[in-house]
C-alpha cells in the first residue's frame, strides 16, 4: 500500500491506494486562502501541517495502514515559504497567484541570466521575485530567514524533519539551472542567496527521508514527490514525449511531456523538470480556470452546478465577451495588471449566458496556450481531460471545439496528482520506474464539433483582439 498526499490550494487530499493503484481509503480537509489586498493570495503554512496530520489519521481510522510501504507528495507550486531557525514559518505562504511581485519579476526578468539559464520567464506568481519583494518589503524576516520552501517541501520537513525538493517543483522557483537539474549559484547570489537558503535536491521518484515515528504509521521512506501539475501527469501517465492533459483546477493548465528539454522563453511557455529522472515537460498556465466560474457563481449568488448544467447541446459563441484574467495572466501574456472584462453585454445577457461566455473566455485562454505550446514545435494531438470543470460536458465540448483536438475524460476514479505523489511513493519504495505510470482508462471522448469550428475560431480572434484593445485600459 501506498499514500499520496497533494496539498491543493483550497483542500488537503490523501488517498491510500493499493499495488493495483486501487483506492482503498481517502480523505480532504479544507485549506483556506488569504487575500488581503489586490493580487496577494497567502496562506498558512500552519494549516498544511494540520491538515496533513488530521488526513493521515482519518486515513489510518478508514483502513488499516500497517502495510503502507511509501508515501509520495504532490502540491501547489511556486509559494515562498520563508522558514526560521527553528524550522518555523516565519510569515504566511506568498502563492503561486499572488501577484504582488510583478515589479520585482519584471526587474529580474530584465536580467538575461534568468531565461538563459532557468528556460523560462521570471513570472510575479513564481518563487524568486516574492523573496525579493519580502526582502524590500520586510527586511526584518528575510535576515531571520534560514531556508525557503515550496509548499509540499515545508509539509515534508514537518513529515520527516528534512529540507529536500524535487526538481519539477524546483523549476518553478527561478533559481534552477532546469536543463541541469541543480539550483544555478549565479541566480542565487542575483537574489541575495546562497545554495544554503536551498533545501537538497532529488529527484521525484527518490526518497527524500523517512516518516517521523508519532504520525501513527509505520517509518516508511517519503518520496521527493512533485509540483502538482508534473504529478497529476504520473497519475494521468502523461510522461512519454507529446502526451498530454488539460486541467480546469483552480488554474488551467495545458500540459506536454517531453523527452528533451525544450525551453522557449519568448512563448510565455512554462519548461520544467518532469517528475522522473531525464524528462522534462511543457504548460502554458492560466490563472483562472474553475476560478472565473466560481466568481461569477459568487456574483450572482447561484451555484456552479445550477449555473452549468443542463445547457444542451453546443451552441455557438453567444454576444457576451469574458476576458477571464481575474488576477492577471501568465500564458501567454505574462501580464500581472490586466483584470478580467465582460464585454458586449445587452439585455438579454442572464446568469446562464454569462456563464457560457466565462467558459468560452476560458476555452479561448486554452486557445492561447495550445498556439504558444505549437510556437514551441509542441503539437498536441489529444488530450486527457481532467479537474473540477471536467465535470461540464458543455464545456468539454466547447473546449475541443476551440482547440480543434479530442479530449478524453477518464473513467470514474483516481487519476490525478494525490495518485501521482501516491505512485511516485510507491518508486522510492520499490524502485520502480515510470513504466508504473499508466493511463487511466478512458469513459468518453469529446471531438471537436466540425460545423462550429470557424464561428469559434472568430470568437477566439476576437478574444485576441479585445486583448489588445484593453491592455492598456
Ligand atoms: C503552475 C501553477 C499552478 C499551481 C497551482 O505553474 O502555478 O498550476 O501549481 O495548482
Amino acid at each position: 500500500m501506498f499514500i499520496g498526499l497533494d496539498l491543493g490550494t483550497s483542500s488537503l487530499k490523501a488517498i491510500l491506494i493499493d499495488g493495483s493503484d486501487r483506492v482503498l481509503a481517502e480523505h480532504s480537509v479544507p485549506l483556506s486562502v488569504q487575500r488581503l489586498h489586490d493580487g496577494w493570495s497567502e496562506q498558512s503554512p500552519k494549516s498544511w501541517c494540520d491538515a496533513a496530520r488530521d488526513a493521515l489519521r482519518a486515513l489510518a481510522g478508514k483502513h488499516d495502514c500497517k502495510g503502507v510501504q511509501g508515501i509520495g507528495l504532490s502540491g501547489h507550486m511556486h509559494g515562498a515559504t520563508l522558514v526560521g531557525a527553528d524550522g518555523r514559518a516565519l510569515r504566511p505562504c506568498l502563492l503561486w497567484n499572488d501577484t504582488r511581485a510583478h515589479a520585482e519579476a519584471a526587474a529580474m526578468d530584465a536580467d538575461p541570466q534568468f531565461r538563459k539559464i532557468t528556460g523560462n520567464i521570471v513570472f510575479p506568481g513564481f518563487t524568486a521575485p516574492k523573496v525579493e519583494w519580502v526582502r524590500r518589503n520586510e527586511a526584518d524576516v528575510f535576515v531571520k530567514t534560514k531556508k525557503i520552501l515550496l509548499p509540499k517541501d515545508y509539509l515534508r520537513l514537518y513529515l520527516t524533519g528534512e529540507y529536500v525538493s524535487e526538481m519539477s517543483d524546483a523549476a518553478g522557483t527561478s533559481w534552477l539551472d532546469t536543463g541541469a537539474r541543480d539550483w544555478s549559484d549565479d541566480l542565487l547570489s542575483a537574489c541575495h542567496l546562497t545554495r544554503d537558503h536551498m533545501p537538497r535536491l532529488v529527484e521525484g521518484s527518490a526518497v527524500s527521508g523517512t516518516l517521523r515515528a508519532d504520525l501513527g504509521l509505520p517509518q516508511v521512506p517519503v518520496a521527493g514527490g512533485a509540483g502538482d501539475n508534473a504529478a497529476a501527469a504520473i497519475g494521468a501517465g502523461c510522461v512519454k514525449d507529446g502526451a498530454a492533459f488539460l486541467s480546469l483546477g483552480t488554474s488551467g493548465v495545458l500540459f506536454a511531456a517531453n523527452a528533451g528539454y525544450r525551453p522557449d522563453p519568448d512563448s510565455a511557455v512554462h519548461s520544467f523538470c518532469h517528475a522522473v529522472p531525464h524528462t522534462w515537460h511543457q504548460m502554458g498556465v492560466i490563472l483562472a480556470a474553475t476560478d472565473a466560474l466560481n466568481w461569477l457563481s459568487g456574483l450572482t449568488g447561484r451555484s456552479v452546478v445550477d449555473l452549468t448544467a443542463d445547457l444542451g447541446p453546443l451552441r455557438k459563441p453567444g454576444k457576451p465577451l469574458f476576458l477571464p484574467y481575474l488576477g492577471g495572466e501568465r500564458t501567454p501574456h505574462n501580464d500581472a495588471r490586466i483584470r478580467g472584462q465582460f464585454l458586449n453585454l445587452d439585455h438579454a445577457t442572464d446568469a446562464r449566458a454569462a456563464a457560457r461566455a466565462v467558459m468560452e473566455g476560458v476555452a479561448y485562454a486554452f486557445a492561447d496556450c495550445r498556439d504558444a505550446l505549437a510556437s514551441t514545435g509542441t503539437q498536441i494531438p489529444r488530450a486527457l481531460a481532467m479537474g473540477g470543470g471536467a465535470k461540464s460536458e458543455y464545456w468539454l465540448r466547447t473546449l475541443a471545439t476551440v482547440l480543434r483536438f479530442p479530449l478524453d475524460l477518464p473513467a470514474q476514479g483516481e487519476f490525478g496528482a494525490a495518485l501521482g505523489a501516491a505512485r511516485l511513493g510507491r518508486m522510492a519504495a520499490t524502485g520502480e520506474g515510470p513504466e508504473i505510470a499508466t493511463p487511466p482508462v478512458v469513459d468518453r471522448s469529446f471531438d471537436p464539433e466540425a460545423g462550429m469550428i470557424d464561428a469559434f475560431t472568430e470568437g477566439h480572434a476576437r478574444y485576441r483582439r479585445a486583448y489588445q484593445l484593453l491592455k492598456d485600459f
